[in-house]
């Protein structure tokens, strides 16, 4: 049986940019930051599928205080490595947030068009705050001001895969991140 650390798969990936134990301290830490900065107002998380599933997961685990779990599918239209900024809801909050202080939780800023179409939404609901937290932000020249409140690392303009992320929908269990390559 092939695993994941065979050098088989490995033939895809680049380097580790990124390991294990890097990820779960840095989450630690957002989620000790998060766990102060909203104290007793009882937060609703908005994980977004599919790639935040695990951060989300540990992310939860290292915030204790009481909060509220929601997640939202979007789809966004273009081609695999480009989104166009066009995006359709494909599964929606299960609660109302009006009022609510929300937290969206993203596994990586490219873009930056799929965040800033979420902002938009949950916006138009009336909650009392939205505030954004990303693992991964691509440092990108020509992007322009993105409100992202908690940012987990900044990471070179590089397609990655792993923690949740996936290159056509594989690579999602790895891990750690590593850099993906086509050869
Ligand atoms: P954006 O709208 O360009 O910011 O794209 C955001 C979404 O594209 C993320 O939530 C990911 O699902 C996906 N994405 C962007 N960059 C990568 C990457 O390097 N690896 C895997 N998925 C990515
Ligand atoms: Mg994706």
């Amino acid at each position: 049986m092939a695993t994941l650390d065979d050098s088989v798969l490995h033939h895809e990936l680049d380097r580790v940019l990124i390991d294990q134990d890097t990820i779960r301290e840095r989450v630690k830490q957002l989620g000790r930051q998060l766990a102060a900065d909203y104290g007793d107002r009882h937060p609703v998380f908005v994980g977004v599928l599919t790639g935040a599933f695990i951060f989300m997961a540990d992310l939860v685990r290292a915030t204790p205080i009481p909060l509220d779990i929601e997640f939202m599918a979007v789809s966004s239209y273009g081609s695999a490595t480009h989104t166009s900024g066009v995006v359709r809801i494909l599964k929606d909050l299960e609660q109302p947030i009006e009022g609510r202080d929300v937290v969206i939780v993203e596994d990586i800023i490219d873009s930056g068009l799929t965040l800033q179409y979420l902002l938009d939404v949950l916006k138009r609901r009336n909650p009392r705050s939205v505030s954004v937290v990303a693992l991964f932000n691509k440092v990108k020249a020509e992007r322009g001001n993105l409100p992202v409140d908690y940012v987990g690392f900044d990471i070179p303009d590089e397609f990655v895969v792993g923690y949740g992320l996936d290159a056509g929908r594989r690579f999602r269990n790895l891990p750690y991140v590593a850099v993906y390559s086509k050869r």
